[in-house]
């Protein structure tokens, strides 16, 4: 199975240029699943809520989630993108997943960074694995991957495939990231973008690139390099994410211990 991410460098407020852009990186590529940036139309960094009520829409009857169900549609296969959502009095940072019959669902992010905080509200759909033609997809955004119960949680909720939209400015989820697949035992693909975006006095944010796919053995299949727009590809094999077992007598899911650290589930007060 192919999979796929396009990391490249939105232009901020401009839709039609980064839509364009899109469409044009995978007019000629053969795929069963695509992962594009999180807010991979608008850009990252806001700096009013009424830029935030501009540039987000509704999903799916908004343009952006059409244009991608029309897309997956015509091209058969799989898409998860980032892109601010309208819903209802909020707006959250959301992905959407479609595919070949068009809109599957959407996820809003868990752990907002930054002033995030300040525009948007923390999603409250928990998170989601559907399963599709191509295998068990779940999605986290960016920061969520921070959290090492975000991956756990949709491993243990069956994902063979983690798609991560993604805008990283810290240096460290390219190194963990292949961790991260190796304790759950899953496949992620972290589609970072490119590129600056220097719209607030004092607070310039450079994204790292380095987008990867990584391996249920903790190996990266491909890795993109910091400051290039590139659309790579590799093939996996989704049942590899299904076999939890690391030596005859031991299960990574059939030995935890759950009792032994319910704390995790309690806030630190
Ligand atoms: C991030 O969550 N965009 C770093």
């Amino acid at each position: 199975m192919k999979t796929g991410f396009y990391q490249f460098a939105p232009v901020f407020g401009n839709k039609e240029e980064n839509l364009k852009k899109v469409l044009s990186a995978v007019k000629d590529v053969d795929l069963d699943l695509l992962v594009l940036p999180e807010f991979f139309a608008t850009g990252y960094q806001f700096v009013s809520k009424d830029e935030v009520a501009e540039l987000s829409e509704q999903i799916p009857e908004g343009y952006t989630t059409k244009l991608l169900s029309e897309l997956s549609r015509q091209k058969g296969f799989y898409i998860i993108a980032g892109l601010p959502e309208k819903y209802e009095d909020s707006f959250f940072n959301s992905a959407v997943l479609t595919g070949p019959d068009g809109f599957i669902g959407v996820y809003h992010k868990t752990h907002l960074f930054f002033e995030e905080k300040l525009f948007f509200s923390p999603g409250d759909t928990g998170f989601k694995v559907w399963d599709t033609e191509t295998g068990r997809i779940g999605i986290m955004i960016c920061f969520d991957w921070f959290f090492p119960e975000s991956m756990r949680a949709l491993a243990l909720m069956g994902a063979d495939i983690v798609a991560h939209p993604a805008n990283l400015v810290l240096p460290y989820c390219p190194q963990a990231m292949p961790v991260r697949c190796l304790e759950n035992r899953v496949y992620a693909i972290t589609a970072n973008r490119t590129g600056e975006e220097n719209r607030k006095k004092g607070q310039s944010l450079k994204f790292i690139g380095q987008s990867l796919i990584a391996s249920p053995e903790g190996k990266v299949l491909v890795r993109a390099p910091e400051d290039e727009e590139v659309l790579l590809i590799a093939d996996i094999e989704p049942e590899l994410a299904r076999n939890k077992s690391i030596t005859s007598l031991n299960n990574i899911f059939d030995d935890r211990r759950p009792e032994m650290y319910s704390n995790i589930t309690f806030k630190k007060s």
